[in-house]
């Protein structure tokens, strides 16, 4: 087990009407003037965004609304972001969303006290030295943004690239979880946002280490919660109890809990993040496209652990003379969990089209910064392995 330093400042405001609270977490923060920022209209449309602009407003705090960001936040309008906080003396950013809004709420954060220009963080040509104090209003456990210390942004300026950056200070001051918020979630976001938040304990829990008993213990119970809450859920879309199951999870598997003691993955996140980055989709769903694939092409040299992961998660049963055909009845598994809740499990599947090998070329480039860049503990997988296991998915 390896040393850990664990740290997740964030507030958790949990249940029912926790969003009456937002006035008064705010003003904890010092904020006075602050910037609302939203997506497309969903938090407009439940009329989420006229309550927490209402209650705001009524505790005398001003507020500047920005809205329209788009699945996969663009660096445009974090720029749009930044002109309004500064123009307006902005102290504090409240995202009322999910993963998109929250990270696009980060990048304007991060931008508005600095002098040269935001993508240098993401470029790697410098390091966040402070960042605007920022809380959240979730409306879809999926990213984990909430409380995690990553912001993800791509870069439609430059060719779509779609990058991470991880900071402490950056966490949310606050995190508003009502899971009622979750009732109107469509299917797909619904299914692709499990996806993710599974996603994030796996990206974990396939690494290096692996004596992480009540690592792996947290981790195992989360990944069965929440694939049996969502098939459930799906059927009842309105259910409190697997709704609030779920939107814990989205916060418990990204705050870095279920990495304590290991060295977390992220492989299947890095060779996603291309896909969605060039064909828009939706990240949770291109997650369930490559996994399959980086789990078949790792499996063979981590045999036990995927064997731990179809006995404890999927609940296979374990054949002891042959514990490789254990380990891919797991893979398995997973993949008739993905169709069930009706994620794809191959790039044709996502797309509707195989990629060309001109775009997996591109992918990896991107991926690997032109073959500089390795990724994953549990395995390091290079431009070659990338190509490898796009090409699985691409059947
Ligand atoms: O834009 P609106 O109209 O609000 O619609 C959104 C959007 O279309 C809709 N939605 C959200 N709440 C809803 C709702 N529709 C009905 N009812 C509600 N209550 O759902 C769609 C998806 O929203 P989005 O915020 O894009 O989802 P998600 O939370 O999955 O965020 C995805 C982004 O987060 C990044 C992803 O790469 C992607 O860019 N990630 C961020 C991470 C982080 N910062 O820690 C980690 C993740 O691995 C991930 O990479
Ligand atoms: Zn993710």
């Amino acid at each position: 087990m390896k040393d850990f330093n664990f740290y997740t400042p964030t507030r958790v405001v949990f249940g029912r009407e926790s969003e009456e609270q937002v006035a008064q977490l705010v003003k904890n923060c010092g904020g006075s003037r602050v910037l609302v920022h939203y997506g497309g209209g969903s938090a407009r449309k439940s009329g989420l965004l006229d309550k927490m602009v209402g209650l705001l407003n009524e505790a005398g705090i001003y507020t500047v609304e920005l809205g329209g960001v788009v699945p996969n936040p663009e660096l445009t309008m974090v720029r749009r972001g930044i002109e309004l906080a500064r123009a307006e003396k902005i102290d504090f950013i409240l995202a009322v969303g999910g993963g998109s809004v929250i990270d696009s709420s980060k990048a304007i954060a991060y931008g508005v006290p600095y002098d040269g220009d935001v993508w240098d963080f993401w470029d790697g040509k410098a390091v966040p030295q402070s960042c605007l104090p920022i809380g959240a209003v979730l409306t879809i456990p999926a990213a984990g943004s909430e409380m995690s210390s990553s912001t993800v942004i791509t870069n439609d300026e430059a060719g779509m690239l779609k990058r991470g950056i991880n900071t402490d200070m950056i966490r949310c001051k606050f995190a508003i979880m009502n899971p009622e918020r979750t009732f109107t979630l469509p299917p797909y976001q619904t299914a692709a946002g499990a996806t993710d938040i599974m996603m994030h304990t796996m990206d974990r829990y396939f690494n290096a280490h692996q004596d992480m008993m009540l690592t792996d213990a947290i981790a195992e119970a989360l990944l069965r919660t929440v694939k049996d809450c969502v098939i459930e859920v799906l059927e009842k879309p309105t259910d409190y109890r697997l709704r609030a199951q779920i939107m814990w999870a989205s916060s418990l598997a990204h705050n870095d809990l279920t990495e304590l003691g290991g060295e977390k993955d992220f492989t299947t996140h890095k060779i996603e993040h291309e896909l969605s980055a060039m064909f828009g989709v939706t990240h949770g769903a291109g997650l369930a496209a490559m996994w399959p694939s980086y789990a078949r092409y790792v499996m063979p040299r981590h045999v036990n652990r995927f064997v731990q992961f179809a006995v404890n998660v999927m609940g296979i049963a374990c054949d002891y003379t042959d514990l490789e055909a254990t380990a891919l009845r797991g893979i398995e598994a997973m993949e008739e969990f993905y169709h069930k809740i009706g994620m794809p499990t191959s790039i044709p599947q996502l797309l509707g089209r195989p990629v060309t090998d001109e775009e997996i070329a591109e992918m990896v480039n991107k991926c690997s910064r032109g073959g500089k860049l390795a990724y994953g503990s549990l395995e390091r997988i290079d431009a070659q392995a990338m190509t490898t296991i796009y090409k699985m998915a691409n059947k």
